[in-house]
């Protein structure tokens, strides 16, 4: 939600590198952007509504002189419609005070009004264009730049990821968090900040992650961290280990595709060096501190996420119960809040997040060490809020995901909730060492059969199914059992990048309203694999027709029955119950992928969506 990118440098012009990595975060938000060096002595900015690209056209008409500092932003709205006058950096109103901000100032309207009873005037209708105004009347009242910019936040209630430049005060920048990323990068005679990692690893894989509350004083040559209280405080720096090229296209169309096509990888790179084959176990890394005593006391899981991570935690829950026989309950984060507060007790929270940034994720997890419970976290991004406050972590090695709709981190995330549930199984004496090697061994050979889902036939049908799909306002996913969250996330799919109406339930319930909605032009995508509920989905693909029903089918490869009675299958591999979600889901991904084409939409960058939700 907002990207923010900066850098100052000794030597040379950083227009052009901040440009790219703000392009890197273009994700975060796309309804306008802008950019602000100091240069001759002044501050000049550059802002326009829509995408980069515009930015980009502006830049070209009415160029920024160089510069060895800069900020930029690209602009998720929160106050104020998508405009030029509402996009960042906004200055104040004596042109010495510029900022880029992502986050929400609560209290802006007070502090606006108190800044107008100073003289202060505003020409937009932002809360970021007030915490401005209200850097430059501190920096008038004796105080540093650092010191104004502490002042400022003082006073402010809300939450923000913050970097201040002045007129007044060249060469420095001055970076803050609270409750909204940023970090700290860090090379020879350059410093940068930015909202996530992805945004400089052109320039540099050393990190410095700022805490809630801190501030920290970039120069060329130094960065300083400060506490809330103004006392330096010493950091180590994260070394991140993924690659710029991870953060492109790779000759890909879009985002989404490559990270489709990579998820065989991520399945190797989440699992294959956490086997312990011999044992029959999983061996995450130290982040992961659960003894086998500890994992034997917990009677209870919860599982909490928001959006593709959620039906991620639902198959978690769902893997789990099975191999480890603990009763689970999977709660959306943000209804977390307003459940009751019961005792902990021996209950384990297992918090599921891609980017470890999500508001509403966050805030859950806190309640719930607040309230005493114990949380491990399932994560991609190494140093993220989720990944630093939870009690335990697995990371998922997913590398940088880049395309808004998730898919490559839900596949990682549910890989990663397959080993842990072999772990606790192991651990709770469940499972036995061979059980534990057999289903290591099932998980080994999915990487293979994975191969099926993008070969030349699997891609056609998708394609066919998709051309039909198109022309439709609504429809229905239904799945049974361990595919019940995969409908649900086949159709997040489908809405987040076509704008086509869908629903996920499960299938024994459609009976009981969405029947009501079936005929010739309305059609539902049925998850028919094999295993316990197939005879299941069999009928309910019969209840379908005998409406006149279109049915797309999710099948094993040569299942006639199923052919018999869909209208277009998409065949998938057959493979062991439990990982078939991971080999159901590429199809319907691959789907909601090529209706998003041929309807002509913005596929990485759907509107109204942003990657990373960091308000509540
Ligand atoms: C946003 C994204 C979704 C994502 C959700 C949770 O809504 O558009 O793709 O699933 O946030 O994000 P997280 O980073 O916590 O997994």
């Amino acid at each position: 939600m907002c990207g923010i990118v900066a850098a100052v440098a000794q030597h040379g012009d950083v227009r052009a590198s901040v440009l790219k990595g703000l392009k890197t975060l273009e994700y975060r938000g796309y309804d306008s952007a802008g950019m602000a060096v100091f240069a001759e002595g002044s501050l000049e900015v550059r802002r326009k509504m829509g995408k980069i690209a515009n930015l980009e056209a502006e830049l070209d008409r009415n160029e920024l002189p160089a510069s060895n500092i800069a900020i930029a932003h690209t602009r998720w709205a929160t106050h104020g419609v998508p405009a030029d006058r509402n996009a960042h950096p906004h200055i104040d109103d004596q042109q010495k005070i510029v900022v880029v901000h992502n986050g929400i100032i609560e209290n802006y309207l007070d502090l606006r009004a108190l800044l107008a009873e100073k003289g202060h005037e505003f020409h937009s209708d932002t809360d970021t264009e007030v915490l401005a105004n209200l850097i430059a009347y501190y920096r008038t009242q004796d105080l540093d730049l650092h010191q104004a910019v502490r002042k400022a936040l003082s006073k402010v209630e809300g939450a923000y990821g913050l970097v201040v430049m002045s007129a007044d005060d060249p060469g420095i920048l001055i970076v803050a968090r609270l409750d909204s990323p940023l970090v700290v990068g860090v090379a020879e005679g350059e410093s940068y900040a930015a909202s996530d990692m992805p945004a400089l690893l052109h320039l540099t894989r050393k990190f410095l992650i700022l805490e809630n509350r801190e501030t920290a004083v970039l120069t060329d040559r130094s960065q300083t961290i400060f506490d809330v209280d103004g006392n330096p405080v010493e950091r180590d720096y994260l070394h991140c280990d993924w690659t710029p090229e991870q953060a492109e296209k790779g000759g890909f169309p879009h985002f989404m595709l490559k990270e489709i096509y990579e998820q065989p990888d991520v399945l190797a790179r989440t699992a294959f060096d956490r086997f312990h084959d011999t044992e029959g176990d999983v061996e995450f890394e130290s982040e992961f501190s659960l003894t086998n005593e500890e994992l034997g006391q917990f009677e209870r899981l919860r599982f909490m996420a928001m959006g593709t991570s959620l039906h991620a935690a639902q198959l978690g829950q769902k893997m789990l119960g099975q191999l480890a026989k603990i009763p689970g309950e999977t709660l959306n984060a943000s209804e977390f809040l307003y459940s009751p507060e019961l005792e902990e007790g021996h209950t384990l929270t297992v918090v599921v997040s891609q980017s470890g940034e999500t508001a509403d994720t966050l805030r859950a997890m806190r309640e719930v060490q607040k309230r005493g419970g114990r949380v491990l976290g399932i994560c991609n991004v190494q140093g993220s809020t989720l990944a630093r406050e939870a009690d335990d972590l697995i990371l998922t090695h997913c590398g940088p995901e880049v395309g808004v709709a998730s898919t490559k981190a839900f596949f990682g995330q549910v890989t990663a909730l397959y080993l842990l549930a072999i772990r606790f199984g192991r651990a709770r004496k469940v499972l036995d060492a061979d059980a534990g090697r057999g289903y290591l061994q099932d998980l080994r050979e999915l990487r293979h059969h994975l191969d099926a889902s993008f070969r030349p036939e699997a891609l056609e049908s998708v394609k066919i199914a998709a051309k039909y799909l198109a022309g439709i306002r609504s429809c229905l996913f239904l799945g049974r059992s361990m595919q019940h969250p995969v409908a649900l996330e086949g159709a997040l799919k489908l809405k987040e990048i076509s704008y086509i109406h869908a629903e996920g339930y499960p299938a024994g319930e459609m009976k009981h309203g969405p029947i009501a909605l079936i005929d010739e032009d309305f059609p539902i995508i049925a998850i028919a694999t094999p295993g316990i509920t197939y005879e299941k989905m069999l009928s309910t693909l019969q209840e379908v027709r005998a409406r006149s029903g279109k049915i797309i089918a999710v099948a094993a490869i040569g299942d006639q029955r199923v052919a018999d009675s869909a209208d277009y299958v998409l065949p998938v591999p057959a493979v062991p119950e439990l990982l078939a979600p991971l080999v159901t889901i590429v199809p319907l991904q691959l789907l909601s992928y090529e209706v998003a084409l041929a309807l002509g939409k913005d596929i990485d960058q759907p509107r109204n969506l942003a990657k990373s939700v960091t308000v509540e």
